[in-house]
């Protein structure tokens, strides 16, 4: 006997922002990821559930909670969303040489074992490119905490290759379909993995 995904069950992408603005670069970035990842799964892959969680807009409910147990249903219905992710796009513009606050928060309250072998793709913003290595320092140390299976193409973009929240930067877009092309990569070997292992 083989596992077999169907093919209408949604692969779900869940996107977690941790700039604090209304009007994102690091959401900018995130569009285009987002509509290039599309493009490189192709029509006939599984119907994409797409989840973008602004960190911000959760309020204090989030804000305020010292722990799992403390967060509001609102915050708990978005922490889920981003457990139980296929893909997990962790974005975030950088904040005095890291990653925001925020965004960091949201992952103190995030389980500690519900990324383990998670595909996550890690992007990032900055007013210039001297923090660009954050990716690197602070990003993926972090999900390595997790033990997540983060992508070897991190995404990293600054002020100048925006006109606004618009990605402008043909090298950005270059390097964001070399990231997806190694996501549909591993995504097929696990797909060749579901039909081939046993059952129980
Ligand atoms: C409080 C604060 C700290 C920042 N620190 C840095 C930094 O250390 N390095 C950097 O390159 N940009 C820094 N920036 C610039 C932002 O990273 C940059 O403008 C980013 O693209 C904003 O993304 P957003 O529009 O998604 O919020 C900082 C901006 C703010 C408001």
């Amino acid at each position: 006997m083989s596992q077999v995904v169907p093919a209408a069950v949604p692969f779900r992408v869940a996107v977690v922002n941790g700039s604090p603005s209304e009007r994102s670069k690091t959401m900018g970035l995130v569009d285009v990821i987002v509509a290039t990842l599309r493009d490189v799964l192709g029509a006939e892959s599984r119907p994409i559930e797409e989840t973008r969680i602004d960190v911000y807009r959760l309020g204090p409910g989030f804000t305020g909670a010292l722990d799992r147990e403390g967060v509001t249903p609102e915050v708990e219905a978005a922490l889920r969303r981003a457990e139980e992710a296929d893909l997990l796009i962790a974005a975030t513009p950088v904040f005095r040489g890291s990653y925001t606050g925020m965004f960091k928060h949201f992952f103190d309250l995030v389980d500690q074992y519900a990324l383990a072998n998670k595909p996550v793709l890690l992007a990032a913003t900055g007013g210039g490119d001297h923090h660009a290595l954050v990716l690197e320092h602070a990003l993926r140390p972090l999900f390595g905490f997790f033990q997540a299976m983060t992508v070897p193409v991190a995404i990293f973009a600054s002020s100048g290759d925006f006109d606004g929240t618009t990605l402008l930067n043909p090298r950005v877009y270059g390097r964001i379909e070399t990231a997806l092309t190694d996501v549909a990569d591993i995504l097929k070997e696990r797909a060749a993995g579901e039909r081939t292992a046993p059952v129980g």
